[in-house]
């Protein structure tokens, strides 16, 4: 089994002041246990909703799906076909409908749903009354181009209202979206509209990062030319930058919406009926379209916003994920809107145009619950304390951390600088798949220890098993979901196979293995240790070895590339690829440099390999297959691990040499 090793930070980071105080609070070994304060103003005060959920899973699920508005009730909660589930069968309900209409009936239409902070300091205050209106507009638009329900519509946006609005557009029409982070390339959109057969893709003129604009209609025309199954394209005005409009094809988002009726029945959906499909990397080199539907996903994201994140009618709520990730649809998106939440949304990056960005936005907006990366952390750490330290940041009570491990010193350090001691952090463990939060303490109840996640939610029946299937009690090995859950995936689009292969197949059909190792510790709290296959963590951003891999052969200089994640300081993970370059061509730093760049215009910049090693040849075992347990031991200058199924121990040696050389 071969686990990433244990996060430490380095020297260089742990000299500062800020760092000796980290140090001494991660030696007192401390648990953090919830304060009376914040236990008193929490909802959840009592450990009994563990209980009921253990006693009697269904109906517990089935009463946190009461909470949302169904126009008809279920008939059978669960039927588990193992690996294919169906939850709240005969149930009828609309998403959009649950985040909106519902609060306006009850009285909340004037209540904030979202403040936007665009990169440049535009601001928006927008209340559900008005969202509503121009979701159901834009709703009216999208099928007055033709979208019907079970059309899939892909959402290529920067992070502005309009985003989200275009989701909650397409459920209110049955639609299903696929959204595809902006940040993604023109051919990584052009796979993803491939795979979903998307008929209308909704995308804006360009979004701000870092005071540039991200030129994203160019990016989909470059991509919308080789896709033949998009028949419109909506463009919102944003950045204001020249784009070519072609006629019939291209609509500008304010025309359609000014011409659409204000009101758009909501569909009366099936609770199995599709809600969107989002791709996300495995260990091939084509993403998964994740299948997720609409009620059982409803309830779980609208379940866990209020037992992790306790919003409460006077938070204001801060995701920093983008719409692209899961993390922004269930956490931006159906979860915080499902409960009229108050919502902070901000457009850009965190160090523009200063480091403070973040910290300025919370003070500036009075955010009360902070959600974010650990990679972000991170970075906040190396930049300093000076800049939380010069704001105001008493309106915070809660933080949240997603994506990857968290490394205690980083959580002391959220803890003391953002936090100020007050705030729990809930450290929540997921996936695309999952569609929910599954692992994550409640604060009010669960006391803390920084770099766990602590436990299962309520609900939720998580075990550590061997290779083998054994259970572990204490100690180390893959993570696995033992039951079925309302949110959890229901397929990957267009691929029954490699959804049984890639999820239930490890040891029985009914299990679901995760891709992740976990430790259980004495009691009985959950450390996560990152992934167990070939599948990367960088950023936050979950990147297969493979896609990596077929990029850079793509290129005609490459032979044969072979793609590992190592260990980075801020990232977590970092890709360096091992490339055998074809006969006669150079390996210089310029064919270099091109390799980088043909993979982040393949893939997008996130997936760009922070490090290129030119080599003659890569360690397989005998049967062919590429030995990366090895190529990150050289990658690391870590000494080898096992080698006896090496097929020529030579190579690696050499690679060693030239490792070091690079
Ligand atoms: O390895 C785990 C890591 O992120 C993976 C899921 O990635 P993705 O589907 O992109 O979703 C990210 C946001 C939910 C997991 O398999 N991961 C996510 N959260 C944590 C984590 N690892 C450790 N601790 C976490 N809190």
């Amino acid at each position: 089994m071969m686990f990433l090793k244990e996060d430490k930070m380095s020297e260089n980071l742990m000299e500062s002041s800020a760092m000796k105080t980290v140090e001494a609070l991660l030696q007192e070994n401390r648990i953090f246990k919830p304060s009376a304060e914040f236990v008193d103003s929490a909802t959840l005060k009592d450990e009994k909703i563990y209980e009921e959920a253990r006693r009697d899973r269904l109906n517990f699920w089935a009463t946190q799906a009461e909470q949302l508005d169904w126009f008809e009730k279920w008939n059978k909660i669960l039927e588990w076909n193992a690996p294919f589930a169906k939850w709240f069968i005969g149930g009828k309900l609309n998403a959009s409908y649950n985040c909106l209409d519902r609060h306006i009936k009850n009285g909340m239409g004037k209540k904030t749903a979202l403040i936007w902070e665009g990169e440049p300091g535009d601001t928006r205050v927008i209340s559900y009354e008005e969202a509503y209106r121009e979701v159901n507009k834009l709703a009216n638009a999208i099928k007055a181009l033709g979208v019907k329900k079970g059309d899939r519509v892909a959402i290529y946006m920067p992070m502005v209202p309009e985003a989200a609005f275009a989701m909650l557009a397409c459920a209110r029409i049955g639609a299903v979206h696929t959204v595809v982070f902006g940040g993604f390339s023109a051919e990584a959109l052009k796979d993803r509209i491939m795979d979903a057969q998307a008929k209308l893709l909704i995308t804006a003129d360009g979004g701000w990062r870092r005071g540039k604009v991200v030129p994203l209609k160019e990016m989909a025309d470059q991509a919308v030319k080789d896709c033949p199954s998009i028949k419109n394209v909506i463009v919102l005005q944003r950045t204001q930058n020249a784009v070519n409009i072609q006629q019939e094809r291209d609509h500008w988002y304010h025309d359609v919406v000014k011409a659409a009726a204000e009101f758009c029945e909501p569909e009366k959906m099936d609770a199995e009926d599709m809600l969107f499909i989002l791709y996300t990397s495995g260990t091939t080199g084509k993403p998964k379209g994740i299948i997720h539907t609409t009620g059982g996903y409803m309830t779980g994201v609208s379940a866990t916003t209020r037992w992790v994140f306790d919003i409460q009618p006077r938070d204001i709520f801060w995701c920093t994920a983008d719409v692209g990730w899961v993390t922004g649809h269930s956490y931006i998106v159906y979860g915080p809107m499902a409960n009229a939440a108050t919502q902070v949304m901000y457009e850009g990056s965190p160090d523009w145009p200063e480091r403070n960005r973040f910290w300025k936005i919370i003070e500036k907006h009075q955010v009360s619950i902070f959600y974010t990366a650990p990679t972000a952390i991170r970075a906040f750490m190396k930049w300093g304390t000076q800049w939380p330290e010069g704001c105001d940041l008493s309106s915070l009570r809660l933080l949240g951390s997603v994506g990857e491990p968290i490394n205690p010193e980083a959580w002391v350090w959220y803890y003391k600088f953002i936090g100020r001691e007050k705030c729990p952090i809930v450290d929540t463990w997921w996936q695309t798949e999952t569609g929910c939060i599954l692992i994550s303490p409640i604060a009010s109840l669960t006391a803390l220890k920084p770099g766990s996640a602590t436990k299962p939610l309520p609900g939720i029946d998580v075990k550590v098993f061997t290779e083998e299937g054994g259970q572990i009690h204490q100690g180390g090995g893959y993570l696995a979901l033992t039951a079925p859950w309302p949110s959890m995936l229901r397929g990957i689009y267009g691929d029954p196979e490699r959804f049984r292969q890639t999820y239930w197949s490890k040891w029985h059909n009914d299990i679901y293995f995760t891709g992740d190792g976990a430790k259980l510790d004495d009691d009985g709290y959950l450390w996560l240790l990152g992934r167990v296959d070939d599948v990367m963590n960088v950023a936050g951003h979950r990147i297969g070895t493979m896609e990596i891999e077929s990029a850079l052969v793509d290129n005609p200089m490459v032979a044969e590339a072979a793609v590992v994640g190592i260990a980075d300081e801020i990232k977590g993970q970092a890709i360096a690829a091992f490339v055998i370059l074809k006969e006669g061509r150079e390996p210089t730093s310029e064919t270099e440099d091109i390799l980088k760049r043909h993979v982040a215009t393949k893939i997008g910049s996130i997936a760009r390999p922070s490090k290129i090693i030119f080599t003659a040849d890569v360690p397989k075992t005998r049967s062919g297959k590429i030995m990366r347990r090895l190529l990150r031991d050289v990658a690391e200058g870590r000494a080898l691990g096992d080698v006896t199924t090496l097929a020529d121990p030579v190579v690696i040696e050499k690679l060693k040499e030239k490792y070091q050389e690079a």
